[in-house]
């Protein structure tokens, strides 16, 4: 068994910079990850860091923009510390070595993204997470954190009491990729989940393979609510053939969209009068799939993004990466043609319920970055507001679990006596676990008994231990791929941009036959190195969890805000639904519970509007 004081799981932004702040609080520090820190999804992401750096912008506008963007399902108190933190927290990135774009005067650049009112993203070309890891592991290594690398988290070590708010969490258990070896890690302070997005639920993502929601799922599956899990982000610049991103960088320098008709649609159909191709996300992906429905796409599949005209200088300097891209995946020369693009899955807003210091209502427990929800997107995410997350919730969840104090969180987790619960009886869930079922050995479905820390780990180790030769013992009935497949094709054609109560039930059935054909699954290769079927296997069991969290969330939302359009209420309804939705899971079934959102800010009231761009 290892041991440490604070164990971070993943090492993409949010679990790097977790891991410094805790360790400059003094914690014996740790990543688990399952990929080498460096090949983390952070590194795809390309656009930026949003922070009010320059003269004439404020921390102020930057939340006003934020509170708008997240069609006011963002919580004020986690909202204004982004935008506070977010400026000293990009310099930080600037003194540890992080190459900025910078202007002729030296100043680092920034340029417009979606949805803001000033110029605020800070980027490096069109590469800003491929450095932000270099630069934030290059601190780690100096540091002389520990990293567990291709260590896949199995499991998280909590005690089992009734009410998942009396739970403690003293450690995880990993699976050494190259070895097969199976070990406990117990956490003396702390566990913080920095685990990525669940992209892989959907068959047309930008997301990685490796972001398959495993936080999300072992967490949810300890008794942690998972938060606003319908609100999925549509990037609106993904290539058609493999989901490739292209980043809003392209439309931030003046890149346009047209259609197969050569027209500028997002002024000539009146999609978005004043901000045209910069409106925000959920708005131009449903202006793109409008014109395919509508006849207007070209191949009835994709719309085209045009920066010819920026010239060839500009290109180079600021998105030469773009041009590697459109040229690698879509064979096509960015400086000559215009690119095909389409919207594709790219960010979930939604993700394991936390307060702004990162914790669950797990004793013990953290989560930050994407699988985290603190909220600060609420129902739409604007673009570049992502990587300020993961360094501003990143450090504050790393410094909380090391032991510093940081306040009282005004943001509340975990069900509680006061919470509004949802009583439709016809919600069409299937309870039970998905998947292989351990012995009944007195252990809770996914933690463990109330017990000393080391026993419970022991306990817990030996659980996956026999989960793993229950399924590599077995030598017929399906492979998870099969499965993973029916659950990604069920997701892109029923719960993505354009949703209605009749395709949303039709995912969650189909979400049903996957939990039920994986009480069949095997495991193909015997081997116990580099089993990737075996780590893939555990990855499509969370999968199948966080899915269908995603399509309850959607199914009982029955309004239009942000990212999510359901064609029975085309409109926000600001008078049922200011609040948040929360999936727990309760005794082998997801209950559904609602949290008002929190509108109130350091001095102002961010009062709903008509959001238009
Ligand atoms: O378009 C992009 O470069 C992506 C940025 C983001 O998701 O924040």
């Amino acid at each position: 068994m290892y041991e440490h004081d604070v164990i971070v799981v993943g090492a993409g932004g949010a679990g790097l910079r977790a891991a410094i702040a805790a360790h400059e609080a003094g914690a014996d520090t740790a990543l688990v990850t399952k990929l080498h820190p460096v090949r983390s999804h952070t590194g795809a992401a390309e656009g930026g860091i949003n922070a009010a750096l320059q003269e004439g912008d404020d921390w102020e506008l930057h939340a006003y923009d934020t509170m708008k963007g997240s069609d006011y399902l963002g919580d004020a108190p986690a909202v204004e510390t982004l935008a506070q933190d977010s400026p000293e927290d990009t310099m930080r990135l600037e003194h540890w070595g992080m190459p900025f774009s910078r202007e002729e005067d030296g100043r680092v650049s920034q340029r417009p993204f979606g949805g803001l009112s000033y110029p605020r993203t800070t980027y490096a070309g069109a590469e800003t997470g491929h450095h932000l890891l270099h630069v934030m592991y290059e601190q780690v290594v100096k540091r002389g954190i520990q990293v567990y690398d291709e260590w896949y988290v199995m499991n998280l070590a909590t005690t089992d009491e009734p009410d998942p708010n009396d739970r403690t969490c003293h450690g995880v258990v990993a699976y050494d990729v190259q070895s097969g070896q199976i070990e406990g890690f117990k956490a003396n302070d702390g566990v913080i989940l920095a685990t990525g997005g669940p992209g892989q639920a959907f068959d047309h993502t930008t997301n990685a393979v490796s972001c398959t929601g495993d936080g999300h799922a072992i967490a949810y599956r300890a008794g942690v609510p998972l938060e606003d899990m319908e609100f999925i982000q549509f990037h609106p610049t993904s290539l058609p053939s493999t989901g490739v991103l292209i980043s809003e960088g392209v439309r931030g320098e003046g890149g346009i969209l047209y259609n197969e008709k050569g027209e500028r649609f997002m002024f000539e159909y009146g999609y978005a009068n004043n901000d045209g191709e910069l409106a925000s996300r959920d708005v131009v992906s449903r202006a793109e799939l409008t014109e395919v429905n509508e006849g207007r796409g070209v191949n009835d599949e994709y719309v085209y993004l045009d920066m010819r005209h920026l010239g060839e200088e500009r290109i180079l300097d600021r998105l030469e990466n773009i041009l590697h891209l459109a040229e690698d995946f879509e064979g096509v020369d960015g400086l000559v043609e215009p690119m095909p693009v389409k919207p594709g899955q790219h960010y979930a807003m939604g993700g394991i319920e936390t307060d702004e210091n990162g914790q669950t209502n797990i004793d013990g427990l953290y989560a930050a970055g994407e699988c985290a929800c603190v909220s600060v997107h609420g129902g739409n995410r604007l673009g570049g507001n992502a990587l300020p997350e993961l360094i501003v919730f990143g450090k504050r969840a790393g410094r909380h679990a090391a032991g510093e104090d940081l306040g009282d969180a005004q943001i509340e987790t975990g069900y509680g006596e006061d919470v509004e619960v949802e009583t439709d009886a016809d919600l069409p869930v299937t309870p039970g676990e998905v998947g292989i079922e351990p012995a009944d050995d007195g252990v809770a479905a996914d933690g463990g008994v109330t017990a000393d820390a080391e026993g419970l780990l022991e306990r817990t180790v030996e659980r996956e231990r026999e989960r793993v030769d229950r399924l590599m013992d077995k030598d017929d009935g399906i492979q998870h791929a099969e499965i993973r497949q029916k659950l990604q094709k069920a997701m892109t054609d029923y719960v993505n941009v354009f949703r209605t109560e009749e395709g949303i039930k039709k995912a969650l059935k189909v979400i049903r036959e996957c939990r039920e054909e994986y009480q069949h699954v095997y495991v193909d290769d015997p081997s116990r190195t580099f089993n990737t079927d075996l780590q893939q296997t555990y990855e499509t069991r969370n999968l199948i969890d966080v899915a269908e969290t995603i399509a309850l969330g959607a199914l009982v939302r029955n309004e239009f805000r942000g990212a999510h359009w359901r064609k029975e209420r085309q409109e926000r309804d600001d008078e049922n639904w200011l609040k948040h939705t929360l999936i727990s899971w309760n005794g082998g079934k997801p209950d559904i519970f609602y949290r008002p959102v929190i509108l109130e800010g350091e001095e102002k009231t961010y009062e709903p509007k008509v959001r238009s761009y």
